[in-house]
């Protein structure tokens, strides 16, 4: 980092964010948001009267500070840094306010750098712009700040750094009626921030970015510092943000029409008789991309789908009880309950049951044809086929959608983190059941859920495919994947492998 800003014209401001209501009481203040309410000690005196402050309008750091004591002063720059997410600062430039920060995370460390008239720069590609209550405001998961672009010139400053410029051009072309030393504060504390990139007169931005940047794509980043807590300030996690306005989604999905097909259940004797165990299962697992002649049966398939993902039980709550409170369970866990995953049936070959696309009914057992269109089908399989780089062509591909509005009625923030992770647990439950029943398995990491929705006859929005997996029977031998002379070494105890193979050939 390079040193702080010289440019004078940088005066900061410090308040209350909007949302916030300040409540004080003999001994205490209470700051309290939508979500959350945060009680600190503060007895009557001059820190609190300089918070009281702040909470009328936006007051200058120094002159805050200023009426305090030595002491005092440390004492409220403590107490702001504790409530750092309740407020908002002001950044005067050359007397006018053009933008406003708001901390994002607990430990804002970031401090405006110095930029020349004929540096370079640019918008990281990692800052985003959106409007937020009427608002335009930047954001970057690179940046532990939210800024909002609360004057014109800040905002045409921004617009004009898609692509790399010269900072004196800046002034020149989109700085509306900033100087060009306005220009260069304004872009030092983005730059400072996180969200502007600088170069020095002479080099340029086409040295390679760095290594670890280079491999985080803009969503995926944006994604990771969204679905946990510590770099975001907006609620997270089970809140209800829609209760009382919107209607939660039913525990289970009403089942469509067509024709349907009762499936087979396997009696419990017969499963726990046959079953291999855990451990065969987990060290006898492997991914398959190619089948045996014959084909899986109607018989396998009722059997893996009852043990995988049936409805086992239902919970309804009594009347006028709590809205939301319906869930079921299936063999697999799911955060709150929530099991919004769905499963439909995509069967090339299988025998007993017609080729088509069928929605799996956890309740009633069976399969439900959505679709016959044999084009539709190859469309469906092709993409699944492409993701295994054309190794197979699978009998079965099994896509898990999900129903993102029974998660999204619940948790604010990671609605989506979870129903990924659902369909993790789903895939390894797959895997280990398939396993157990001496069926070839392979999880997929790329579906198309835009044209699957379509053949599926969902609305994308609503429900669209999450993950996939393909099926079929297992071919003779071993798929020898860890062979030696392929170069796999053994790191830990061999024999328990052997032991899982031969285990799972005798069932
Ligand atoms: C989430 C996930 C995504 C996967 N995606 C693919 C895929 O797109 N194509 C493929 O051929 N195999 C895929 N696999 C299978 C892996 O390649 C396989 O699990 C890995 O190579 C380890 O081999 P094993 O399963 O035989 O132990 C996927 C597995 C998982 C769990």
């Amino acid at each position: 980092m390079r040193p702080g800003n010289p440019w004078p014209e940088v005066e900061y401001l410090v308040g209350f964010r909007d949302d916030v209501r300040v409540e004080f009481d003999a001994t205490s203040v209470n700051l309290t948001t939508s979500v959350s309410t945060f009680a600190v000690r503060l007895p009557e005196g001059r820190v609190r009267d300089a918070l009281a402050a702040l909470a009328d309008d936006l007051v200058p750091t120094d002159k805050a500070l200023n009426e305090l004591g030595p002491a005092e002063r440390v004492q409220f720059q403590r107490l702001l840094g504790r409530i750092g997410r309740l407020l908002v600062y002001g950044v005067l430039i050359g007397g006018r306010e053009l933008i406003r920060f708001e901390h994002t995370a607990q430990d804002v460390g970031s401090k405006a750098e110095t930029v020349q008239p004929d540096d370079l720069v640019k918008l990281s590609r990692f800052a985003l712009c959106r409007s937020r209550s009427g608002m335009l405001v930047l954001e970057s998961p690179l940046a532990k700040v939210r800024v909002l672009l609360v004057h014109r010139a800040a905002r045409e400053l921004v617009a004009s750094l898609a692509d790399v410029q010269r900072v004196d051009d800046i002034a020149e072309s989109a700085g509306g009626d900033l100087a060009v030393a306005e220009v260069c504060a304004l872009l030092g504390v983005l730059v400072g921030a996180g969200f502007v990139e600088v170069r020095p007169a002479g080099e340029d931005f086409d040295g390679e970015e760095d290594p670890v940047l280079r491999q985080w794509d803009f969503h995926d980043l944006l994604f990771h510092s969204r679905v946990r807590s510590g770099r975001f300030d907006e609620p997270l996690g089970g809140v209800f943000p829609h209760k009382g306005k919107i209607a939660p989604r039913p525990a289970v999905k009403p089942v469509p029409d067509g024709p349907s097909v009762e499936l087979y259940r396997p009696s419990l004797e017969d499963v726990t008789q046959r079953d291999p165990g855990l451990t065969a299962a987990l060290e006898g697992r492997r991914s398959f991309r190619s089948y045996g002649e014959q084909p899986l049966t109607a018989e396998q398939i009722g059997e893996f789908l009852y043990r995988v993902a049936r409805v086992r039980t239902h919970f309804v709550p009594a009347a006028g009880g709590e809205p939301g409170g319906e869930i079921v369970s299936r063999p697999y866990p799911t955060g709150g309950s929530a099991f919004e995953l769905e499963l439909y049936l995509t069967i090339q070959r299988c025998a007993g049951v017609d080729p088509g696309i069928y929605y799996y009914d956890p309740v009633g057992h069976r399969l439900v044809l959505v679709n016959d269109d044999p084009q539709d089908r190859r469309a469906m399989l092709e993409v699944a086929s492409v993701s295994t780089s054309r190794e197979a062509d699978p009998d079965v591909l099994v896509t898990m959608t999900s129903r993102f509005q029974r998660l999204s009625w619940k948790y604010r923030g990671m609605a989506y983190a979870t129903t990924l992770r659902h369909t993790g647990v789903l895939y390894q439950t797959m895997y280990l059941v398939a396993t157990a029943m001496g069926m070839a398995p392979c999880g997929l990491g790329i579906g198309d859920s835009d044209m699957s929705a379509r053949v599926l006859g969902l609305d994308y929005l609503q429900e669209s495919s999450v993950g996939d997996f393909i099926l079929g029977s297992r071919p003779p031998g071993d798929p020898g994947i860890w062979d030696q002379e392929q170069g796999w070494e053994w790191v830990n105890d061999p024999e328990w492998a052997a032991w899982a193979g031969s285990v799972l050939r005798r069932h």
